[in-house]
């Protein structure tokens, strides 16, 4: 019971107290031991085609690509399918890291070639340049796309022909939909938020104020990991009203437990309502770990010959996911700490990571009469100071004083896996 019940938190119970697992009963015997004496997790053993059909099921370290597997974001691909086609807009879609950016971004484009959009995608490295990037959108487009001969001679691939040779401005992109075939050009650029030099960043928005101006048939979608859009993008008032920013928010609790109900159903492994409720509480709307944990625990079950997920299943897809955790999250778990010593900070990091937050992972931190407390989790100066000094959290500059988020949106999960391991 202390498991599930402490794990939930301060939620609704999703099972009843007598389905409520012990988390003695969560703890498997020892993992089996492979051949050379180490111990192995069941997905070891797992049948080649199985291991292949839960990857196409499960898919942490994919984007979805098809409308079939995703899960919600219904209200914001229409909001993002009207500004473009309806408002004329271009779209600022931003967000933390693994919360579903690109797959809806995926859905997009699939939706807008299907509608007639020419849609061209590229995403961004550290070091691109305004030309890498509008070149690399044009080659992404089919080359029959071109209705007039290639300006440069037989150069580049898909529609950079299109483009002129030497350095691009942004009235070229401005000109390119005249030089295609198709109605209206649909440019996707993902990972922007990569781009280290603040000029290209500049050129972008130079570039929509421009075919804004023009009425040119060009839509731009701007995808990156930010709190904010004029982080990603820089401040530009003049382009404000050609934009729509859109922060990506989490999944629902519901849409966590469809993603396991629906994969599960794909793969023959039944997730019992506890798992689920195990599972949704360590996510908390974060898809990712929904992959991720049922990847691993529907993995454990299968090689064991099971078609329902257990309790050592959930256990072993848990201590795989902390195992496997990026070092400098358990870097930073350790020392925090105190490499576990230290009881009280591990319950303020508990308590924050499991407590109040709102759609976009941002909890509160006030001080009422000298009372601290961090996401409703009351906790001392010193530990607070502590937290902010090692970096484990950050300030959420735009959603107000005495906001904050985790700077890592992975160490929260990590935090109440350990939790769920060890506490
Ligand atoms: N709506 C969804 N339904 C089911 N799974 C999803 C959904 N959105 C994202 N995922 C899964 O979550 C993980 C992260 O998704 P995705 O790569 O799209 O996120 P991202 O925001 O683009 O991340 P990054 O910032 O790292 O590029 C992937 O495993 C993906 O399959
Ligand atoms: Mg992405």
């Amino acid at each position: 019971m202390a498991f599930v019940s402490r794990l939930l938190g301060r939620r609704e119970p999703l099972a009843t107290p007598g389905q409520h697992l012990q988390q003695s009963e969560l703890r498997p015997s020892l993992p089996r031991a492979g051949r050379a004496g180490r111990p192995t997790f069941g997905s070891a053993s797992l049948p080649p085609a199985k291991q292949q059909t839960l990857r196409e099921v499960f898919t942490p370290t994919r984007p979805q690509r098809s409308a079939r597997r995703l899960v919600g974001r219904q209200p914001e691909l229409i909001r993002i399918f009207r500004a473009i086609a309806v408002d004329r807009a271009h779209v600022v879609l931003y967000g933390e890291r693994g919360r579903g950016k690109t797959s809806l971004v995926n859905l997009v484009a699939a939706a807008a070639r299907s509608s007639g959009y020419m849609v061209g995608r590229f995403a961004c490295s550290f070091d691109s340049t305004f030309d890498d990037i509008v070149r690399g959108l044009a080659c992404d487009l089919p080359a029959s796309f071109l209705a007039v001969p290639a300006i440069t001679d037989g150069a580049g691939e898909g529609c950079e022909a299109g483009l002129p040779i030497g350095k691009l401005q942004p009235r070229d992109i401005a000109a390119l939909p005249g030089r295609l075939t198709g109605r209206h050009l649909l440019l996707i650029i993902d990972e922007f938020d990569r781009v280290e030099d603040p000029a290209t960043r500049t050129r972008f928005a130079d570039t929509i104020k421009l075919v804004s101006d023009r009425g040119a048939a060009v839509s731009f979608v701007i995808v990156g990991v930010s709190d904010s859009l004029e982080e990603l993008l820089g401040r530009h008032p003049s382009i404000q009203r050609n934009i729509l920013g859109m922060p990506l928010p989490l999944l629902t609790d519901a849409e966590i437990e469809e993603i396991l109900g629906e994969g599960g159903r794909e793969a023959n492994i039944e997730f019992p309502r506890p798992m689920r409720a195990v599972i949704v509480s360590l996510a908390r709307g974060m898809p990712y770990i929904a992959q991720l944990l049922g990847l691993h625990a529907a993995a454990e079950a299968a090689a064991r010959g099971a078609t329902v997920i257990g309790n050592q299943d959930l256990y072993a897809a848990i201590k795989r996911a902390v195992d496997e955790a990026d070092p400098r999250l358990t870097v930073l778990y350790e020392r925090l700490t105190k490499r576990g010593r230290d009881a009280a900070m591990r319950d303020a990091l508990y308590g924050i990571a499991a407590g109040e937050q709102d759609k976009f992972a941002r909890f509160v931190v006030n001080d009422q009469g000298g009372v601290l407390r961090a996401a409703g989790f009351r906790i001392s100066q010193a530990q607070w100071e502590q937290i902010l000094e090692l970096g484990a959290v950050r300030p959420c500059l735009s959603a107000g004083p005495g906001a904050y988020t985790f700077a890592d949106p992975m160490l929260p999960h990590y935090v109440l896996m350990r939790e769920a391991l060890e506490g």
